[in-house]
């Protein structure tokens, strides 16, 4: 097996290097069993490529080649040769990148296939045929001998041709311990390199894989590899349970693809072997990197809550979580997301605290004063009842807004506000204002809900005041952006002069109405000085 160790050490001492928090009991549990170096065989080309809604393209594929390269998996398995001429010429040309990996074509344990894979250009050939009695009944209708001849013949003839082979017992989870042990001496026997012990429908235990391996050691000189899926969640424990036992290799997709359920995810079983055993098999700051990509280019996304490269992996919202990490990452944290390539995010949304709230303005560096907090803080729960999260951006804006608009006072107040339309109705608006403690309602119709309520807002405290300029941005450009809304009012009957007012918030109509207080509240502020006699 060709090693492309990054490095190795004791999961201690990575752990204190590395920003690891893992649990003590590990240790303790493991008492010192040691893993030796693992080989990535990365399958996210062709298990991946068999993920319900994924098929790319050449450059596609070329990319994501160069990709797990540059991440350091030890084999890419480029594809399925036999399949079509289009997947032969990609196969070819990821085998001409002369990458350092070992580029491997997938082959049906017959010559055909093998020399599919082959005419490629590959240097290393992955040949299977199933041995549990379920497939050799229901699928091939062929007997035990049959099926160890066929796999025999096909390494023979794939060595003969002095490629790399490895070989897999497809089912093997459910093959008979015997026959199982059987396989292996044989092809052991007919030259081949790496033996693969395909989870094929994802149906085993961590303790019986650990059982499995153990067992099948007893007769395989060469070294063993491991291919889980993930039918019952079980994929990563298994493949590092494996290795745990002694298997030398895991084959991984990046993300989790493959098929139905997917493959073990290359992340993880990375992340887990550095923690818990101080193996560092991949370049670990790349990884983050690398799944994003491989997630833009198969358009199949990552889901917010994955494990290691997810969204919220380093997300933290409750103002308790938030106040902890703060302190210390490991208080909320397994590992530090720089190690992976991520970053830690401190979400605003309605766990969020003061204390969330204040160490997220100082990481923004905007100096809020501390009066202003509490008003910030109800805002941000305002707006997470809606089930509108705040991000950097809207934060910034939001405590920007709140601080310049500083204690001046609220002389004209805004009781109530209603729009009522829809197809065929003409948009009507009723406000109540107080000013000075009286009230005044006022409805009005309009082109528009915005253009009915500021009518009515206008009316409803003075004519006078005319719509200067309206401006209406998303501040981050999203569709669920917060809504920044400037409005410009000018006093047309006295001095002519403008007055300004600004709004954020998730719904365009009420943040417009509020940006019209705003500026009207402006107008009475100057009064009150006697600015505009
Ligand atoms: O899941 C499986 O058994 C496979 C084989 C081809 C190894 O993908
Ligand atoms: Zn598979």
């Amino acid at each position: 097996m060709k090693a492309r160790q990054v490095g190795s050490e004791s999961a201690r001492e990575a752990a204190d290097r590395r920003s690891i928090y893992t649990s003590h009991f590990n240790e303790q549990a493991l008492k010192g069993r040691k893993v030796g170096e693992v080989s990535i065989f990365d399958t996210t080309l062709r298990d991946g490529e068999q993920t319900p809604g994924v098929a790319l393209s050449m450059q596609e594929k070329l990319r994501i080649a160069e990709l797990l390269d540059e991440l350091g998996v030890h084999v890419v398995e480029a594809g399925f040769p036999a399949t079509s001429e289009g997947e032969r010429e990609a196969i070819k040309a990821i085998a001409a990148l002369g990458l350092d990996t070992e580029v491997c074509g997938l082959a049906r344990s017959n010559t055909a296939d093998i020399d599919a894979a082959l005419s490629c250009g590959v240097d290393y050939v992955h040949t299977f045929i199933a041995t549990s009695d379920i497939h050799l009944e229901h699928k091939l209708k062929m007997t035990r001998e049959q099926v160890m001849e066929r796999a025999v013949a096909a390494i023979e003839y794939a060595k003969d041709h002095g490629v790399r082979v490895e070989f897999s017992c497809e089912d093997a989870t459910r093959t008979d311990i015997s026959f199982l042990k059987e396989m292996h001496i044989a092809v052991q026997d007919a030259g081949v390199d790496v033996i693969n012990v395909p989870d094929t429908v994802g149906v085993i235990s961590p303790e019986a894989m650990e059982m499995l391996i153990g067992e099948l050691l007893t007769v395989t000189k060469v070294p063993i590899s491991v291919h889980c899926h993930d039918d019952l969640g079980l994929a990563v424990a298994n493949t590092i349970t494996a290795i745990r036992a002694g298997a030398k290799q895991a084959h991984v997709c990046v993300n989790g693809l493959g098929e139905r359920a997917g493959n073990a995810a290359l992340e993880e079983v990375a992340m887990d072997l550095l923690a818990f055993y101080g193996v560092e098999p991949l370049v670990m700051s790349k990884i983050g990197g690398t799944c994003k990509a491989v997630s833009r280019i198969t358009g199949y996304p990552i889901p917010n809550n994955k494990a290691i490269v997810g969204n919220n992996a380093f997300a933290h919202e409750s103002g308790i979580h938030v106040h902890g990490v703060m302190g210390h990452a490991s208080t909320y944290e397994a590992f530090g997301p720089e190690l992976v390539g991520m970053s830690r995010a401190i979400v605003m949304g309605k766990h969020s605290g003061a204390h969330s709230v204040r160490d997220k303005l100082k990481e923004l560096r905007l100096d809020i004063s501390e009066e202003h907090i509490p008003e910030i803080v109800s805002r941000i729960k305002e707006l997470a009842e809606s089930g509108k999260q705040v991000d950097d951006a809207e934060l910034t804006a939001l405590a920007d807004h709140i601080a310049s608009r500083g204690d001046r006072e609220q002389r004209v107040k805004l009781k109530e506000f209603a729009v009522f339309t829809g197809k065929g109705i003409t948009p009507t608006a009723t406000v109540t204002i107080e000013i000075d403690g009286e009230s005044n309602t006022v409805s009005q119709v309009g082109v528009g809900p915005v253009d009915a309520s500021l009518r009515a807002l206008r009316a409803a405290v003075d004519e006078n005041l005319v719509l200067e300029e309206y401006r209406l941005s998303a501040i981050t450009g999203g569709s669920d952006s917060l809504a920044e809304v400037t409005v410009l009012l000018r006093d047309s009957n006295g001095t002519g002069r403008l007055y300004v007012g600004k709004g954020i918030g998730s719904d365009i109509v009420q943040t417009s109405v509020d940006a019209t207080v705003e500026a009207i509240n402006r107008q009475y502020s100057m009064i009150e000085k006697g600015v505009s006699e």
